[in-house]
């Protein structure tokens, strides 16, 4: 299949078009570069333009002759969300529903979005499931429960075919060193340990040691990122059968924040500093996702859904590209 993806030149954008290739799919990339980095789409051809402008997106899928778009474009700090929620929702959901439009101009009906297990906001209890409420307490979380009421709304009146897959925590690069995970600025957990570990910065902190968690520490259900990427290209191939689709995608294993930090220290056999401070506002104590309804459904599997296994690609790409794809 013909598919844009928006975003690909992004963190999970960049590792589904090695899966996309993988699976003999023709990818082409839309990006306006502003958090992702050239270098990460490889061989794909890359359009620079911004989902703001109808002309440009509208001329990427004509360029492209796509029959299918993945939609990873999208901003994703929730502290950032609180500040500006303006940003969030032009961003995350009028610009959606920009390339939504154009889409149904042009007769394009397969839609892959990018979800998030925030959506669920602070669970009862965990694993969660799809069914589960949905009660996001931050703009950036309510900007995919919008986008997600949109789809439904669009499948029903328009007959869009789509999936959206909510991602736990995504993590770990590819196993070929090729591409991972490069953000400005970094706030996600795994890379910013491997930083200390780098001795890029001086300690790594934790945020919060009272939670009501077995060490006291948030935990989290780290997927590798080559895992989401490829039930993206799983979920875009059941479409035509299966859609409307909405999954988790997790592990179902969740790991503290002390977990990911002595992973780090073993796998990089490096030592460094670890402060304990206050929580982070909007922390949910523990995230972890039952992903039975893609196994079940489409027969999806976790390739690599060891925290070690994760924390050695990550690790192996941040040795490599100590500044990323700057470097
Ligand atoms: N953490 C630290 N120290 C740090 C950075 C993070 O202790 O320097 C902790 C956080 O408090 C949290 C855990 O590590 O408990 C993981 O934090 P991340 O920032 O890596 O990831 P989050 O779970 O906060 O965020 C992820 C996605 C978001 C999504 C959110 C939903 O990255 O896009 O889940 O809660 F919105």
């Amino acid at each position: 299949m013909k598919v844009l993806v928006t975003g690909g030149a992004g963190y999970v954008g960049s590792h589904a078009l090695m899966e996309l290739s993988r699976a003999g799919h023709e990818a082409f990339v839309f990006d306006n570069l502003s958090q992702g980095h050239a270098q990460a789409v490889g061989s794909c051809p890359l359009v620079r333009g911004d989902l703001s402008d109808e002309g440009q997106v509208e001329s990427a899928l004509e360029q492209s002759g796509a029959e299918a778009v993945m939609h990873f474009a999208a901003s994703a700090y929730v502290g950032e969300s609180v500040e500006d929620p303006e940003k969030y929702y032009f961003n995350n959901v009028v610009n959606t529903l920009r390339l939504l439009r154009v889409m149904r101009r042009r007769g394009v009906d397969r839609f892959i979005f990018s979800g998030s297990c925030t959506v669920y906001g602070v669970p009862e209890r965990v694993p969660i499931g799809e069914d589960w409420p949905v009660q996001a307490i931050n703009p950036y979380g309510r900007t995919k429960m919008a986008v997600e009421g949109v789809l439904a709304d669009y499948a029903r009146a328009y007959g869009l075919k789509y999936a959206s897959l909510r991602y736990f925590n995504a993590a770990g690069a590819a196993p070929d060193g090729s591409i991972g995970e490069d953000h400005d600025p970094e706030t996600h957990l795994i890379p910013l340990v491997i930083h200390a570990a780098l001795g890029k910065r001086d300690s790594i902190a934790i945020f919060g040691t009272d939670y009501p968690t077995p060490d006291g520490t948030c935990v989290r259900d780290y997927v590798h990122v080559l895992d989401l990427a490829s039930a993206h290209v799983m979920a875009m191939e059941a479409l035509d059968e299966r859609a409307p689709m909405v999954y988790n995608l997790s592990t179902g294993r969740g790991h503290s924040v002390r977990d990911v930090i002595e992973r780090v220290k073993q796998v990089s056999g490096r030592d460094f500093r670890v402060l304990e401070v206050p929580r982070r506002p909007g922390d949910p104590p523990e995230l972890v996702g039952s992903a039975n309804k893609i196994r079940r459904e489409l027969g999806w599997e976790p390739r690599c859904p060891s925290l070690r296994a994760i924390v050695e690609t990550a690790w192996n790409w941040h040795k490599e590209h100590p500044d990323g794809f700057g470097g």
